[in-house]
């Protein structure tokens, strides 16, 4: 318990790290992020991520997902741009991507587990050269391929669940309850990533091993989608600050930050939605500056 008051990520390390927005600034200055996931059967996923994304404030957004999942997604969505990926029965195919336009990339929610997105997955992995977070289905994808992970001369952030984390690290689910800043130590430092083990609360650790704690959040955020609107926070937070670190800690306060504004103020821990929570950064952004 000493180790968590040192290192818990405080209201104070936010103000000091969170970058506020220059009078002068263009979207290139904000960056442009890149969310590739979805599927025929599972389109919202990515409409969440994109949509946090640009209410944390990304300059451009661009989703690649399957031809049938676009329609759906651009009605809730005026403002992404898209790009149509090959698929194959609903699922994302393996193609040629050009991924240097993109200041970050976020890679799973929703991809499913076909052997199709399996490899489209590596090759993301292999070609972005640039801040990538790998969520979801994509840590499916990537559990027997961690090695790869290694090459990689860009940031790499990888956000498991407890259930994600047993899968990659090769441990129970027990044992990773048990022993959470251990073993996100051990695995963060072995494959050279930065880990965010998410979850009542959520430990962020870098590829050096120095470890930060998040507090802010409540159990509206136990349901299907608030991972993968934690997913769009850090990707627009990766392109905006100097520092990982800073980038993925300020991500994750300010979204439970907003999960608990909206139980206390709108909603409860029963209704609270994944929507209301990306809605909710409205009132921690205004609050903030
Ligand atoms: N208190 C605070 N925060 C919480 C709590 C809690 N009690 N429970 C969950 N959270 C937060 C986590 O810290 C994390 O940021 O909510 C988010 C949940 O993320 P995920 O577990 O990735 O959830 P998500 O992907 O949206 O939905 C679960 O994962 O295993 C799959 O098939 C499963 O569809 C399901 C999906
Ligand atoms: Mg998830």
């Amino acid at each position: 318990w000493s180790f968590i008051k040192r290192a818990i990520w405080s209201d104070q390390s936010v103000q000091q790290t969170l970058p506020t927005r220059s009078r002068f600034s263009h979207k290139g200055s904000h960056g442009r992020g890149f969310v590739i996931g979805g599927s025929q059967s599972m389109p919202g996923s990515v409409a969440l991520t994109s949509s946090a994304a640009l209410r944390a404030g990304a300059g451009l957004l661009t989703i690649g997902t399957v031809p049938e999942a676009i329609p759906s997604i651009a009605a809730q969505l005026t403002e992404a741009t898209f790009h149509a990926m090959k698929g194959q029965n609903g699922w994302i195919q393996a193609q040629e991507l050009d991924l240097s336009p993109y200041d970050s990339v976020v890679i799973g929610m929703g991809m499913g587990r076909a052997e199709e997105t399996a490899s489209i997955t590596r090759q993301v992995v292999k070609s972005a050269h640039c801040p990538l977070l790998i969520d979801a289905d994509g840590l499916y994808h990537i559990q027997h391929h961690k090695s790869s992970l290694r090459e990689r001369s860009h940031p790499t952030v990888l956000t498991p669940h407890p259930g994600e984390m047993a899968m990659l690290s090769n441990q129970t689910i027990s044992s990773v309850l048990d022993h959470p800043i251990s073993i996100s130590k051990t695995f963060a430092m072995e494959y050279g990533v930065y880990l965010v083990l998410k979850g009542p609360f959520t430990i962020i650790t870098t590829p050096d091993g120095e470890q930060w704690v998040n507090l802010t959040g409540n159990a509206g955020l136990a349901k299907g989608g608030s991972g993968d609107a934690l997913a769009g926070v850090l990707l627009t937070m990766m392109m905006q600050h100097e520092t990982i670190q800073h980038a993925l800690s300020n991500g994750c306060y300010l979204h439970g930050k907003s999960a608990d504004y909206m139980v206390e103020h709108q909603h409860s821990d029963r209704d609270l939605l994944a929507t209301d929570v990306i809605h909710g950064l409205i009132q921690i952004f205004r609050t903030l500056s």
